[in-house]
């Protein structure tokens, strides 16, 4: 038998997205993996370890047999592999170990998410990017200042990890299905961050409803001490799984032009009172990217408590812009 459609296949005509995922550590392994199983585009993987990110690649390819996806899993060092993605998602740096806050990362990973970056806008000057890499608030900052991108293009994850924990948290003290548990994380990515109770529902009914404020409290304060939970109990990095999936939420979210209202990091432009900072506030995704903030009315009580969030998100940013790293 002959058959003449032996031909690269040409995305000229039948264009599939592309993601990029810079760092193939235990994060943007994940993401690439839960990525490539829901078939949201090619996906190129890129590290500074040599083999690694080829390893890994050509290991979720030979997954696609079994697994049934049809997309390509390359891995590489060389950013020119990078060309023209859609999207990008920046996991690379170094990860918590027990004993240290997400802030001590800060002097380390500015440089590498700064050289990072620029890579990524030389080869990929039209993508979206989205920056996992702690701590998140400096470095979403750090991405857009390199990038020079609108806002609508540089989006930090972690609004849907913390409010997917809470959520977590929430089903389990109830004993109901996780499906029907709704939970809303706003501010920064740190201990401050802000679990909106007034926002959470198990099937429709607030959560005031279903639970003591005392259980409601411990709930929330689990939330914020969720990524130093796994610390302590992984000891040798951070969480993975949840952070991975949390990605492809958004990530799908865009490529798909869902237009889903999901909780991330965006830049604030006058929403809540703030301007020129990342805080985690309920954003619409689309194909655009951050296509807009949703403005809740808050009460004096979490208005107080975005404050204290916006405080250490502010700190953060100063201690970015110290370090002169781009
Ligand atoms: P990991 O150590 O497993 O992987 C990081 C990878 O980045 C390594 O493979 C390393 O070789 C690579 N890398 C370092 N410098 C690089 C460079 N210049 N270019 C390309 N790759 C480089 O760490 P893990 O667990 O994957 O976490 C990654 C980052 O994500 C950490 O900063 C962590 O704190 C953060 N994180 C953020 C979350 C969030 O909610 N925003 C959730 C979970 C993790
Ligand atoms: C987390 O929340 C470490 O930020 C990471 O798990």
């Amino acid at each position: 038998m002959r058959w003449s459609g032996v031909v690269k296949h040409d995305n000229a005509y039948f264009p599939r997205k592309k993601i990029t995922v810079v760092g193939s550590g235990n994060v943007g392994a994940t993401a690439a993996f839960l990525a490539a199983n829901k078939e949201l585009g090619d996906i190129v993987l890129l590290d500074v370890m040599d083999g690694i990110p080829q390893g890994k690649a050509l290991d979720m390819y030979e997954a696609s047999p079994i697994l049934g996806y049809d997309v390509s899993v390359t891995g590489t060092q060389d950013y020119a592999d990078t060309a023209n993605s859609d999207l990008v998602v920046i996991t690379a740096g170094i990860a918590r170990k027990p004993g240290m806050s997400r802030d001590d990362l800060l002097a380390t990973n500015v440089k590498i998410v700064a050289e990072v970056t620029a890579n990524i806008v030389e080869h990929s000057p039209e993508c979206i990017i989205i920056v996992v890499t702690n701590p998140l608030d400096a470095m979403v900052y750090t991405a857009k200042q390199v990038s020079g991108f609108c806002r609508k293009r540089v989006i930090g994850m972690a609004g849907v990890l913390d409010s997917a924990r809470m959520r977590s948290f929430i089903a389990q003290a109830l004993d109901v299905s996780i499906t029907d548990v709704s939970a809303l994380v706003l501010g920064g990515h740190g201990d401050t961050m802000v679990p909106l109770t007034r926002y959470s529902t198990v099937g429709g009914v607030p959560l005031s409803e279903m639970l003591d404020a005392s259980s409601i409290e411990k709930i929330s304060q689990r939330t914020a001490q969720g990524g130093a939970e796994i610390v302590e109990l992984l000891k040798t990095g951070s969480a993975f799984y949840a952070p991975g999936a949390a990605i492809v939420q958004m990530a799908e979210a865009i490529l798909k032009d869902q237009n889903r209202i999901l909780p991330c990091a965006a830049w604030l432009e006058g929403e809540y009172g703030i301007n020129g900072y990342f805080m985690g506030v309920p954003c619409k995704l689309g194909g655009g990217g951050m296509e807009g903030v949703i403005e809740l009315d808050l009460t004096p009580d979490e208005k107080q408590a975005m404050q204290a969030s916006l405080q250490s998100v502010k700190t953060s940013k100063e201690q970015v812009d110290a370090l002169g790293a781009f």
